[in-house]
């Protein structure tokens, strides 16, 4: 009986002190639009969620960092760094109201996920993944099937709302992952200066692979190969 309590007491001490090293500086990441299912449709198949384009980029960017929710933390079990981890723990497929990786996204103080003083997340992205979940929570891939338009490729209309998505999480003001900050346009063409972006992107030997976890849709790298191709021009 007293081992029982001891175990019990330990490993409460032992989840508090686990929980309380996941911290952040403050960072909103939430300016992003989150694939273009921005408004809490998705960008899938007749306005479901698309997993790969709507869905992992969040997970990646708001929960699989390092300290948190990557495969080497993975804080109270949970990884949060692909389809297949991301299922395993936490969503009830078809019952977003059950899951908890979904609850947990509206809590307050500590309990809520991401943990402050991270922000949260919007309402349109906890929007997303509670439709996405109720979808079935499939891993639903390749949505996009519109031509890819590579024809006027800028800054701020092609290649902003990427980066955003999909890497701000990681490389912000105060986090800066490898010494790269992509809030500010100077933050990016750093890294193409450097000839690290495109190699990265593409998960070429000799880079790191970036987003951490997956790769960006083939149409997301030709934008990007086409902006840097272009001089990497701030327009
Ligand atoms: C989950 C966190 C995370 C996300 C999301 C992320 N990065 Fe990174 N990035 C890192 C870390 C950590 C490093 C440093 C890796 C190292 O040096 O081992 C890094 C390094 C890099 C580097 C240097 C790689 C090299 O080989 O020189 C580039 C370029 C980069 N990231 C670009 C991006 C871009 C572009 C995106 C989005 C498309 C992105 N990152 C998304 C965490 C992330």
């Amino acid at each position: 009986m007293r081992g029982k309590w001891f175990w019990a007491a330990g490993t409460l001490l032992l989840g508090l002190v686990v929980l309380g090293g996941c911290k952040h500086e403050p960072f909103d990441v939430n300016t992003g639009s989150g694939g273009s299912g921005g408004s809490g449709g998705g960008s899938g198949p007749a306005g479901t969620v698309c997993f790969e384009t709507d869905v992992l980029p969040i997970f990646v960017s708001s929960c699989a960092k390092s300290g948190c929710h990557d495969v080497v933390s993975k804080k109270e079990g949970y990884i949060l760094d692909s389809y297949n981890n991301i299922i395993k723990k936490g969503i009830k497929a078809g019952n977003a109201a059950e899951s908890e990786i979904y609850k947990v996204l509206s809590k307050s103080g500590s309990d809520r996920m991401p943990q402050p003083p991270n922000p949260g997340l919007t309402a349109s992205k906890i929007d997303l993944i509670g439709k996405w979940i109720n979808e079935g929570a499939k891993n639903t891939t390749n949505c996009n099937t519109a031509a890819c338009d590579t024809a006027s490729v800028t800054y701020q209309k092609s290649v902003w709302p990427i980066i955003q998505a999909n890497c701000l999480g990681c490389h912000n003001n105060s986090l800066s992952s490898g010494g790269y900050n992509f809030s500010t346009y100077a933050g990016l063409k750093s890294a193409v200066d450097k000839g690290r972006l495109l190699g990265a992107i593409n998960y070429q030997a000799g880079f790191v692979g970036m987003p951490q976890g997956y790769k960006l849709t083939s149409c997301q790298i030709a934008t990007i190969r086409k902006w840097v191709e272009a001089g990497a021009p701030n327009n």
